[in-house]
This record gives structure tokens, sequence and C-alpha cells, in this order.
């Protein structure tokens, strides 16, 4: 029992709050020219999420708690969070090891991109107006990563039957991970190359975040970005080659009125260009349009040889 006591006497305060470090590390972040965009958008968000959890509180804590002296212990853990945040470019999720999705703690690491996908958004949504009303018994989350989209899923629609797929092993193990984490009892996960693993299922809703990065943009990431793996975001030259590859092969995994939410951020260009006669509905976020489409069943049925003739001319 000894062993386990904790001998406090020893902690020395220092004369910095948590809000002096919290504006510290921003106007460090500042000067060092950081890339936001992994969960948080500025460098104020990443400093208070890298000092409350060197500290040891909620990362909602309330202001109130700000003006509180830390130890020096306290300071120098932080020190060390912002000098990795800094010098390695290490994403703040990575340092924590925890990342927000959908109003969600999920573990995060480097085995799978951090969770940001503005999907989120439309699972608190309930998918609508895009469901319109239809029932959802069956939902595929493709290329899960994390797991964040199907366990989110699986969350807020506990009579859902979900399943997250994916082709990496290691993303797939952080995902079981956060299956547990959240008791996402609903949720089931699959190895597979696209539907390649999934012959003979059938969902009336499929949602996916492939990889969508040019060649050309990947090689020119900012270095956040080396941190994660590169199978997440790397996809041709013109970033379409899952997406592709996944609308062609979608109808035979969607019932009669099913629904494909695909994310393709800024590949929606290129993919206009090449289906310009193809019924889309870019959702509209909060924040304004993010690249990520709803269609329907019959329509990339009728649309079934254009695509199919594009997907298959990258394999
Ligand atoms: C952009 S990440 C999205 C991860 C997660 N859904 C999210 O929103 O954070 C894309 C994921 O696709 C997976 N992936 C890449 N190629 C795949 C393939 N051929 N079949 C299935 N998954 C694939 C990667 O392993 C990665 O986890």
């Amino acid at each position: 029992m000894t062993a386990d006591r904790v001998d406090l006497s020893a902690a020395r305060f220092e004369p910095l709050s948590i809000i002096d470090l919290i504006r510290f590390g921003a106007s460090r972040f500042a000067e060092a020219g950081l890339t936001f965009g992994h969960s948080y958008d500025n460098g104020l968000d990443e400093a208070t999420q890298l000092v409350l959890h060197a500290v040891s509180m909620p990362h909602d804590l309330s202001p109130v708690y700000g003006a509180s002296k830390v130890t020096s212990d306290e300071k120098a853990r932080v020190l060390e969070l912002f000098e990795r945040r800094i010098n390695d470019r290490v994403p703040v999720a990575y340092l924590t090891g925890e990342a927000w999705f959908a109003g969600l703690s999920f573990s995060s690491d480097p085995r799978a991109l951090v969770p940001r996908s503005p999907i989120a958004e439309l699972i608190e949504a309930g998918f609508e107006p895009w469901l319109g009303g239809r029932e959802v018994r069956r939902a595929l989350d493709l290329c899960t990563g994390s797991g964040c989209i199907a366990i989110a899923m699986g969350h807020y629609n506990p009579d859902w039957e979900v399943t997250g797929a994916d082709i990496d092993a290691d993303a797939l193990s952080l995902a079981a991970e956060n299956r547990e984490r959240l008791e996402a009892g609903n949720v089931q996960l699959r190895r597979s190359d696209l539907f390649q693993g999934l012959e003979g299922e059938v969902y009336d809703l499929i949602v996916t975040n492939p990889p969508y990065v040019t060649h050309e943009e990947t090689d020119a990431l900012p270095p956040e970005y080396a941190h994660e793996p590169e199978l997440g975001l790397r996809a041709g030259d013109d970033g379409l080659d899952l997406a592709l590859r996944i609308m062609r092969d979608a109808p035979r995994h969607l019932s009669e009125d099913g629904l494909l939410v695909c994310e393709v951020g800024e590949a929606e260009h290129a993919l206009v260009r090449l289906l310009p006669e193809l019924p889309l509905a870019w959702v509209e976020f909060k924040v304004g349009q993010m690249g990520i489409f709803v269609a329907e069943r019959a329509d990339l049925l009728e649309h079934h040889e254009r695509i199919r003739a594009l997907a298959d001319a990258r394999a």
C-alpha cells in the first residue's frame, strides 16, 4: 500500500496560470507558422487542448479555472508538448491521444487519420433532410479508419446495424479500441478492399470518407500530415481513384432507394468535370460546401456505364 501513496509535498507553484500558458503556446505556434486543421483550426484552441491535457483537466474546463496557477512539473509537461508540436509538427490529437468527433471522444494515434470529417455534422443531424424518412436498418462506413463515422452512426442510432470497413489492419485495431471505448455494440468491423470483402452485403446507407488527395497535393502537404498514414490520403492524379470505384460498385450494395454519402473534398471539381450529368447533391454545411455529395442509387445506376468506364480505366 505504501508504494501507491502519493507525496505532494515537493509541489512548487509557478507564477504562471493556465491562461498564461495557453497564450504563450498560441504565440509560439503563430511564430512557428504551424498548420492547423487536424480537429482544431487555430493555435489558441490547440494550445488550450495541450495545456488541459498536461494538467489533467477536462477538455471543456470552465474558463473560471483559467486563472489557476500551475506547478513546475505541470509547466514542464506543457512545454514538452509545445516543443513536440512545434519541432516535430505532431498533430495535437496524436499528442493527447484523443480526438473529438460528433460530440464523442475517440482514441487517436498514428494508426489512423485524425477524425475531422464534416460528415460528423450530418450524423448529428440524423442525415436529414437527405434520408427524408427512409428507414435505415443497415449502414456501412467504408474506409472507416479510426472507426469514427461508423461508431458515431451506431451511437446515435442504436437500432441501426452498422459496419465499418477498412483495408488497413492497423486502422481497424484502433477502430476496435474505439468501439470498446464507446460501447458501440451495434458496430461490426470488417477488413475489406473497398467492397471486395463485402460480397452480397446490402445497406440502406453507405457513408464514406475515402482517400481523395491528389499525388501532387500529397507531396506538398504540410509536415503535420506526414504523421498520418499515407494510405488514408493519396488517391491518384485527380484524387478520384477510390471515389470512382466506390460509385461504380455502390449500387450493388445499396437497397433499392439507398443513399451514398461520399466525401471527395477538393476533388469535387474534377468529379463534376468528369460526370457533369450525374445529379449529385452537394451538402451545404454550417461553414458552406465541403466537397461531400449525396447520391441516390437510382442515379448511380442510370450513369453506371460512364462511371464504370472511368473507374475501370484507373484499375
Ligand atoms: C481519409 S481516411 C478516413 C478515415 C475515417 N473514415 C475518418 O473520417 O477519419 C481513409 C481511410 O481509407 C482507408 N483505405 C484506403 N484504401 C482503402 C481501400 N482500398 N479499401 C478500404 N479502405 C481503404 C485508409 O486505410 C483510411 O483509413
